[in-house]
């Protein structure tokens, strides 16, 4: 599949969605943070909003579940129009059977890890996953730093989706910009969320082209 940019709408004007969505139309998706103020200490938006923003929305929405019993929750993000939905693998109580479900739906499964979380204890579910989303900052909010403590995760990451010889998804979330993208691609990452870096510039889409092209150039690098 190659690059592939999610600007996230955290960082937009939560009264204008449809107009910040429009705004990033170069985009490959548009990642939806959905935070329910208990497995993070933030509250943000719910099923109503993600069904609206589904029905303006000119990207397939990527919608990451920072919410306590993605169990219960998740498919119904589906039925809302989300194409892929990520659950947290720290709050699943299943997340085999969950993934089977999102995908049973007609939804591409995702799962993340938080930045203490380690990858390899989930190796053997990576054929049931769509997507691998590594945090590059504590979940919660946007416009933290980037955790460079996360990058020996990503090659790991890639290295068990090379193993495993699934088409898996290796998308790297939070403090992704100009100054970190190329150190998220070198290390195998292939689809990259940023929302202040997309939000806070001058032409939304303009950054994403830029950031795309520069995520291709540092893929393509020799390691
Ligand atoms: C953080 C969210 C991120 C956040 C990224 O919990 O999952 O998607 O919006 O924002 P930036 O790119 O500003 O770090
Ligand atoms: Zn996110």
């Amino acid at each position: 599949m190659g690059i592939q940019i999610s600007p996230s709408i955290l960082a937009a004007d939560f009264a204008n969605l449809q107009a910040a969505a429009e705004s990033v139309s170069h985009a490959d998706w548009l990642h939806v943070d959905v935070m329910d103020n208990h497995f993070v200490p933030n509250l943000t938006i719910g099923l109503p909003v993600v069904e609206a923003l589904g029905k303006v929305a000119v990207q397939p929405m990527d919608c990451h579940l920072m919410i306590e019993d993605p169990d219960r929750w998740a498919p119904a993000y589906v039925d809302a129009g989300a194409e892929s939905v990520t659950f947290h693998v720290e709050a699943a109580t299943a997340p085999v059977r969950l993934a089977r479900e999102l995908r049973s739906l007609g939804a591409r499964a995702g799962m993340a890890l938080r930045p203490a979380t380690p990858v390899e204890p989930y190796a053997d579910l990576l054929p049931e996953l769509d997507l691998l989303l590594i945090m590059t900052v504590e979940p919660g909010f946007g416009g933290q730093k980037f955790l460079d403590v996360c990058l020996p995760k990503i090659r790991s990451a890639r290295e068990l989706i090379a193993r495993s010889g699934g088409d898996v998804w290796l998308q790297v979330d939070g403090g992704v910009s100009m100054d970190t993208i190329e150190r998220c691609a070198e290390a195998g990452a292939d689809v990259f969320v940023a929302g202040s870096a997309v939000f806070a510039a001058g032409d939304p889409d303009t950054m994403v082209e830029t950031l795309r092209s520069t995520a291709v150039a540092a893929a393509a690098a020799p390691r």
